[in-house]
């Protein structure tokens, strides 16, 4: 990671492969995976019903979980944004800055989610960056598909490393800074319960295979199904305290990994009666909006019309 002044802008550079992305889209040749923040000229975010409020947002590069980042931003608050490809944390960059996020508000810090260096380096930069962490979003994810009988163990290890070991180890590392962030924000003077921004907030975007598991998804679904034990398990230990668990269930979602899944099956995509990313982004909104007194645990989610 290397730091830079540009205009009197602070920047930190990112690589990925064989390119080094910045925030202000300059490429430099490098050969080696490397992460750091890919913009931020420290402004602050624009007023909204979640300002003030600080985000880390994993598998931010696509799908869901750029979704969820273009709607927290749009609702005020400042997010970190992480996923391996810093191009695409660039390009997220810019569309939330068309959609009318203020410069800074969404910063990109590249990450491979299997690297524990890169993990540790990740936690560094959200604190870093925001100095606070009120909500902790849970997107990236890995889908491989085989029967049993021949599927490679090597993909169970990669499905196991980016489900289930990546969220856990991230929660771990950052339970205390979300806590933080619930006692600092203090207790609603009537009722004595947390307030809306005095709760901390971890999202689980787990899957409909992680309640019931299909032909071809074992290692999918085990590690999914192990990440909803996680969300269970956390909740139950942090009962009494400021932090909320959210598990979402989706099902079909147009996405780059449904189309991946159609492929996989054989089967043409077609994403016209699929769920939107953005549908789970709005949820994910409307649950950490919810006054502090109340958690939703968990929500199923799935396209009306099903074949
Ligand atoms: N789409 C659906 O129908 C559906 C249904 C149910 C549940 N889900 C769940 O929803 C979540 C989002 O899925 P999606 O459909 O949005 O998938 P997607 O479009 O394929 O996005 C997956 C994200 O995960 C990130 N990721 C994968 N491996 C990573 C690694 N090693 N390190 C860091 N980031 C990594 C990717 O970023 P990089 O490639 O840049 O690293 C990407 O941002 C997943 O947890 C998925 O299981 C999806």
């Amino acid at each position: 990671m290397v730091g830079r002044q540009t205009s009197g802008v602070a920047m930190v550079q990112g690589v990925i492969g064989n390119q080094d992305v910045i925030g202000n889209g300059d490429v430099i040749d490098e050969g080696v995976i490397d992460e750091g923040v890919v913009s931020n000229d420290g402004s602050r975010a624009r007023p909204g019903p979640l300002t003030g409020r600080t985000a880390l947002v994993t598998g931010a590069t696509s799908g869901i979980g750029r979704a969820v980042v273009l709607r927290l931003a749009a609702a005020g608050a400042q997010v970190v944004a992480t996923g391996r490809d810093a191009a695409a944390l660039t390009e997220l960059d810019a569309a939330a800055r068309a959609a009318g996020s203020v410069p800074g508000q969404v910063t990109g810090h590249p990450a491979d989610l299997t690297d524990p260096g890169h993990l540790e380096r990740l936690v560094t930069a959200v604190r870093t960056r925001t100095g606070r962490l009120d909500l902790l979003v849970h997107s990236a994810g890995a889908f491989h598909r085989a029967e049993l009988a021949g599927a490679p163990l090597a993909d169970l290890d990669r499905s196991y490393q980016v489900n289930l070991r990546a969220p856990y180890a991230l929660t771990q590392a950052l339970l205390a800074d979300l806590e933080a962030a619930g006692r600092d924000a203090g207790r609603d003077a009537v009722g004595d319960v947390p307030r809306r921004d005095a709760v901390g907030d971890v999202v689980f975007v787990n899957s409909s295979q992680g309640l019931t598991a299909g032909a071809g998804t074992s290692q999918y679904a085990a590690t999914k199904h192990g990440l909803r034990a996680v969300a269970d398990s956390l909740r139950a230990e942090l009962s009494g305290s400021a932090i909320r668990i959210c598990t979402i269930y989706p099902g079909r979602t147009a996405t780059p990994m449904q189309e991946r899944v159609a492929a996989l099956e054989g089967q043409p995509y077609d994403p016209t009666h699929l769920m939107r990313p953005e549908d789970v982004a709005d949820l994910v909104v409307a649950v950490v909006s919810l006054p502090g007194r109340t958690e939703v645990p968990e929500v199923v989610m799935r396209p009306t019309i099903r074949r």
